[in-house]
């Protein structure tokens, strides 16, 4: 039995903020080892900037008595912190590359604003305006992800001039529904690229399919994407070109 949990009831806050507490209440379920958490009572809670700050929170744990085997299962899978590791790229900058967690949906956006019409192009395959990459329904999918499904890495480092953190690059992949297979796209921010982050992320990315047991990763690269074909063909996927076709495929098997 948990030694105590009462979580106030979410109608007790303004209906103004009642979804961004939401998101910010399943974040933190995303990104706690919560088997052993039965309750994170959080009194007077109040709105403060774009965050929410409660008064008075504790965390609730299952007693030592509770066997690990008799502990519920839970219904979203942990935050996968095995996938966290540090990096150094080429000019020698710090980062720390681990998998996306819903409240970084603002890093993302100031990301998004440092990005190249061309680098944006090479990504989606057409041109996309900022205000709809940054759209807050396309963000939350983006951010808030089932790590079963699939896994997003970021790069990120705390910004030497301003103290605060920026993510410099983000790759993901997704399993694709009914086949062990998945998909990945990267994207590394336009200072950054040319310093192997690219590379590493998909290194990561290869390594973690392994883990997940996907059999084969594959992607669709534009044809004059002459970067990401090389980074692919370094790390040993085959590309496959097709005179006239407008995407040039790349596989691995895992
Ligand atoms: C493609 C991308 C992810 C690569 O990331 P990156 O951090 O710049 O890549 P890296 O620094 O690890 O490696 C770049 C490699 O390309 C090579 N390269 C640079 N210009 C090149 C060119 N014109 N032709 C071929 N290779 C080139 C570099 O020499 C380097 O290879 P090396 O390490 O063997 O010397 C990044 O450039 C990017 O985000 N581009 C825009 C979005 C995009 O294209 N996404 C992919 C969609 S599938």
């Amino acid at each position: 039995m948990p030694c105590c949990g009462r979580v106030n009831s979410l109608n007790q806050v303004p209906i103004m903020t009642q979804r961004p507490l939401r998101v910010g209440i399943v974040g933190l379920g995303a990104n706690t080892r919560l088997r052993h958490v039965p309750g994170l009572p959080a009194h007077q809670i109040a709105p403060e900037h774009a965050r929410h700050v409660a008064g008075d929170a504790r965390v609730v744990l299952y007693g030592t008595d509770v066997r690990d085997e008799d502990l519920p299962r839970l219904a979203v899978r942990p935050y996968p912190i095995q996938y966290v590791t540090p990096w150094t790229l080429k000019d020698g900058s710090s980062v720390l590359i681990r998998p996306i967690r819903p409240e970084d949906e603002p890093l993302i956006v100031k990301f998004h604003e440092t990005l190249s019409e061309e680098s944006v192009y090479m990504r989606f395959f057409h041109a996309m305006k900022l205000s709809q990459r940054v759209a807050h329904d396309r963000l939350v999918r983006i951010c808030f992800i089932d790590y079963d499904r699939e896994i997003a890495l970021v790069a990120e480092r705390d910004d030497p001039e301003t103290g605060e953190p920026q993510i410099l690059g983000v790759a993901r992949f997704g399993k694709i529904h009914g086949t062990n297979d998945a998909e990945f796209s990267m994207l590394v921010g336009d200072r950054w690229q040319g310093l192997g982050l690219g590379t590493e992320l998909l290194s990561k990315l290869i390594e973690i399919g392994r883990d997940e047991k996907v059999e084969r990763i594959v992607a669709d690269i534009l044809p004059e994407n002459y970067v990401m074909q090389h980074v692919c063909e370094k790390l040993g996927f085959v590309l496959e070109r097709t005179m006239g076709a407008d995407m040039v495929k790349a596989a691995i098997v895992l």
